[in-house]
């Protein structure tokens, strides 16, 4: 069992490593899902947009695989709850697409925009570490914020649709990265800021 509070009480920054690879793993086929539920949608109700989102979910899927490819030589393994980021992938693709597409944007918006934030405490937690992941997550963070900048680029209006929906995703989002690191987001968050401080 992974124990962060090893060595009277220092954490081991292994057992983060081999977490921040396990849920961005998981994260990446959670995204697979949105993209993919909203790409059946979209067939049915909007296709213009199926192109664009075909293109972020071929982005997804080579993430997924290069995250998995990372993980034997740290010891790390795959989620143990697939289902759960499957499940609420799909819904969560479903039911922003029945709302239209603007919403299949604002979904995308604050997924990716959550994502980013995320990854951007990673890179900080590797600077002093594991120089090869903190490039991959690097070279894929850059195609993350592209995925954001379409969202963006891509709302007709930013209205109440906007203001309620996306905190609510953006939170689900760090929910299920948080549960999947077991806390270790908020602990890397934190310090993150101490750094910054000193
Ligand atoms: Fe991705
Ligand atoms: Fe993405």
């Amino acid at each position: 069992m992974d124990n962060p509070l090893s060595n009277a009480g220092r954490r081991d920054r292994s057992v983060t490593v081999r977490r921040i690879l396990k849920v961005n793993h998981a994260g990446e086929f959670g995204a697979i899902r949105i993209y993919g539920a909203q790409i059946w949608m979209a067939r049915r109700l909007f296709p213009d947009i199926i192109p664009a989102l075909r293109e972020m979910r071929d982005d997804e899927i080579k993430h997924c695989r290069l995250f998995r490819d990372a993980m034997p030589s740290r010891k790390a393994r795959p989620c143990r709850v697939m289902a759960f980021w499957s499940l609420g992938g799909y819904l969560l693709g479903f039911l922003t697409a029945l709302g239209g597409r603007n919403m299949v944007w604002i979904c995308t918006e604050a997924v990716e925009s959550t994502v980013h934030r995320h990854l951007e405490d990673q890179l900080a937690f590797l600077e002093a570490g594991d120089s090869e992941l903190h490039g991959l997550i690097a070279s894929i963070q850059e195609e993350e914020l592209a995925h954001l900048r379409e969202a963006e680029k891509n709302q007709t209006a930013r209205g109440m649709s906007h203001t309620l929906l996306l905190p609510v995703v953006a939170a689900l989002t760090d929910l299920m990265i948080w549960l999947s690191t077991w806390g270790d987001s908020s602990w890397m968050r934190a310090e993150m800021a101490r750094s910054k401080q000193t």
